[in-house]
């Protein structure tokens, strides 16, 4: 049976690096409900301003709209084999909209917990960049562009910081990750569905042990 791969973690903890390398290298679609709230703010209807607000106070967009679009989302084609969620679910409401979406679908829930200290996060926040076209993440500190300030991909293209990673927001982020994701955690063990990554090293290592278990778990194969 396919699966829906959830990927939980704090703010920073690698969730996005993680999933762009598992679309890169087995094909596995990346469905990330923060790019896609990125994306949505950029218009001019309310709803894109109540999105934004919400954003820049770290705080979440209520679990209907992230519902609807995840729904939406994961009915395209690309979506019909084993997917990963990249920070959806991240309330237990939401946890339990995904139970009845993964039945609707026919597919199973295999959850992961990128676990990374607290310490570590500011650091990886604060230095990372983006690129505005394709979404590939850089970090000053730990994987810097070959021209500073560019992406490799397209060096046309300047990389931006998001509002959202300064110090202070980081804070918001993480109390916000505490209060209302890190529950999800218990849900996921007690039902045996969690797999726990240390993702304390290189992504690349990250990467590695995470394949490992998702293959040992009978999620990709
Ligand atoms: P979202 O975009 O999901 O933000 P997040 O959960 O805070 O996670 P990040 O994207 O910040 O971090 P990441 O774990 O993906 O780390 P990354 O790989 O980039 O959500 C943004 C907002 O959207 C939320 O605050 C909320 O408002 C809204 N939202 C989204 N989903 C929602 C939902 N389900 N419900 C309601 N609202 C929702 O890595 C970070 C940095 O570290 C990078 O620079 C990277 O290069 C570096 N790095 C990665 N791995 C390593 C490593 N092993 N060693 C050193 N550096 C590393």
């Amino acid at each position: 049976m396919s699966r829906i791969v959830v990927l939980i973690g704090a703010p920073g903890a690698g969730k996005g690096t993680q999933a762009r390398l598992l679309q890169s290298r087995l094909g596995i679609p990346q469905i990330s409900t923060g790019d896609m709230f990125r994306e949505m703010k950029t218009a001019a209807t309310p709803l894109a301003k109540e999105v934004q607000r919400i954003m820049d106070a770290g705080e979440l967009v209520s679990d209907e709209i992230t519902f609807e679009m995840v729904k939406d989302r994961t009915s395209r084609e690309d979506c019909r084999a084993t997917y990963v969620l990249d920070g959806f679910p991240r309330t237990p409401v939401q946890a339990e909209m995904l139970e009845s979406l993964a039945k609707d679908q026919g597919k199973e829930i295999s959850a992961v917990l990128i676990d990374v200290p607290f310490e570590q996060l500011e650091q990886r926040l604060t230095g990372r960049r983006n690129c505005p076209v394709c979404g590939e993440i850089y970090n000053i500190y730990s994987k810097a562009p070959k021209v500073e300030g560019f992406c490799d991909l397209h060096p046309e293209e300047k990389l931006v910081h998001r509002s959202d990673d300064t110090t202070e927001m980081v804070k918001e982020r993480l109390e916000t990750y505490q209060v209302n994701t890190q529950p999800l955690l218990d849900y996921y063990e007690k039902s045996e569905r969690l797999l726990k990554i240390d993702a304390g090293g290189t992504p690349e290592e990250i990467y590695s042990a995470l394949e490992k278990a998702l293959a040992a778990n009978n999620a990709i194969a």
